[in-house]
């Protein structure tokens, strides 16, 4: 079997499940039905080749078949397939597809604005906070917008753009973000993280943010991210396949560092997506915005200083907008993988944090609470604590890879892990905007 073929062997067998298998009665068991993929044959070697991106073993997800006697997984459909709220794969985002492959990617509707300047710009939408709206558009049901679009005080700036509809659009958006900024992030030493320097690729001015409130429409909020500058469609829909190598940089400049294709002739636009946790489920989600240049910058989004007026520190208080965020700065590297692993591999399985991202590692791996169908406190407003593996946790091999926010409480609460300056954990002031899309498990 070819390497590429294990990486997702689960997501394979569920495409060939849902494109119809084949039932055949195995000879000398009794007469059970077996779930066959067509023209592949699912495989109990798991072989990955170093440079397979095969890094892993909790994020990707292994063939349930693994160490059985049987050739392919389930003997029937996923259990989350029947009831969403139980073990498998679930679409959470479900206006757009995910394209599964080594480094999964995102194609989603693209919609058109014009700005109360007049000048054009290009959007998402990926949440909102009316759950008949969210379901008939297929986007998140996030219920805590609508807290995150008051701000902090009534004096200050909202945490939303309060708009109209008019004419089928929304009428005079003023926030608007300059993707001229060419990424860049300096590590620093002796550990990477903190960075000497960063550079986000975008970044809004000051009455910029992704949240929209529909004032003549139920005041919806909507999370809205802009992934296009004023550009014209033409140029656009010169990328509707990818971007050549060639014209990355020029193409960079007027568009959203995350946009792997855009077409607004087909109103379309693909996005990277980004691997984490949720109560222990691999997950991937998209990353939009942020409110320090830090995480905007380490992940490519947008740097939208104006997010900085959402409310954080009280996750689940009665008016919270957001929702906790766990990100380690000093798990293990590959760096750190000793000689002779299995199948000559070079990536750490424990692999986590600010250290490994910025190495060019991977997705630092970050922690996420409520998604939608395992709880009903999402929002896509994440709270950033930083959390770091104190010097006696490194040196007593206590370190591992955490995959839930009640380990990390649990190692805080513990000792064996702190805020970045040895204080206890707690919240950094910091929020992402980041859509979730997808549960493997
Ligand atoms: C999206 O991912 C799929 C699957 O890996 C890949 O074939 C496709 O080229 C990707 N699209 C873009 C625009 O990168
Ligand atoms: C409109 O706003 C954008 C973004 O703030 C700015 O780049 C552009 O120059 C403005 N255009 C006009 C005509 O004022
Ligand atoms: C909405 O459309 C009508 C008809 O085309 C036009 O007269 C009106 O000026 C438009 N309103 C705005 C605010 O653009
Ligand atoms: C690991 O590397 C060695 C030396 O290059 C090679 O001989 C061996 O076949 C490799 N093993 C695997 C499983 O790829
Ligand atoms: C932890 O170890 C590092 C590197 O050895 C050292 O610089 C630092 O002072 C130690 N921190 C504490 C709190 O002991």
């Amino acid at each position: 079997m070819l390497v590429s073929e294990t990486l997702f062997p689960l997501l394979t067998l569920c495409a060939s499940l849902a494109q119809g298998v084949q039932a055949s009665v195995l000879p000398g068991r009794r007469n059970r039905v077996h779930l066959k993929p067509h023209k592949r044959q699912m495989s109990n070697q798991f072989n990955p080749l170093p440079d397979s991106g095969f890094d892993d073993p909790t994020v990707q997800i292994a063939d349930p078949a693994f160490g059985t006697a049987i050739q392919a997984g389930y003997q029937g459909p996923m259990a989350s397939y029947e009831d969403h709220a139980l073990v498998g794969p679930v679409d959470l985002l479900r206006n757009g597809q995910v394209n599964f492959g080594v480094t999964p990617n995102f194609t989603t509707p693209l919609y058109f604005g014009v700005s109360a300047n007049k000048s054009s710009y290009w959007y998402i939408v990926t949440d909102s906070s009316d759950e008949g709206n969210a379901r008939q558009l297929g986007v998140n049901f996030a219920p805590k917008l609508r807290f995150a679009a008051q701000g902090r005080t009534p004096e200050e700036t909202l945490g939303a753009e309060q708009l109209n509809i008019v004419n089928n659009t929304i009428y005079g958006r003023k926030g608007m973000v300059d993707f001229s900024p060419v990424r860049n992030i300096v590590p620093g030493s002796p550990e990477p993280f903190p960075p000497k320097s960063v550079q986000p690729g975008s970044v809004g001015d000051e009455f910029y943010t992704p949240l929209v409130q529909l004032m003549n429409a139920g005041w919806e909020v909507w999370n809205a991210p802009i992934v296009a500058g004023d550009v014209d469609e033409d140029y656009l829909n010169q990328f509707c396949d990818g971007i050549p190598q060639d014209q990355l940089a020029e193409f960079r400049s007027h568009v959203h560092d995350q946009v792997l294709a855009i077409c607004p002739r087909e109103e379309t636009v693909t996005l990277s997506t980004i691997h984490g946790f949720s109560f222990s489920k691999s997950v991937l989600y998209l990353i939009a915005d942020g409110s320090d240049p830090l995480p905007a910058t380490l992940d490519g989004g947008t740097y939208a200083p104006r997010l900085s007026h959402v409310k954080l520190g009280d996750d689940d208080a009665l008016f919270s907008g957001i929702e906790r965020f766990f990100v380690n700065t000093n798990g293990y590297t590959d760096h750190d993988l000793p000689q002779g692993a299995p199948n000559n591999e070079t990536h750490h399985p424990w692999r986590q944090g600010l250290n490994s991202a910025i190495l060019g590692e991977g997705n630092p791996l970050n922690i996420l609470g409520a998604i939608p169908t395992v709880a009903y406190d999402y929002s896509p407003l994440w709270d950033f604590n930083l959390w770091t593996w104190t010097n006696y946790s490194i040196e007593n091999g206590i370190r591992t890879r955490l995959t839930g926010e009640f380990e990390v409480l649990g190692m805080a609460a513990a000792g064996y892990v702190t805020n970045p300056d040895g204080s206890p954990l707690g919240d950094a002031g910091i929020v992402n905007n980041c859509p979730v899309i997808h549960r493997f498990l």
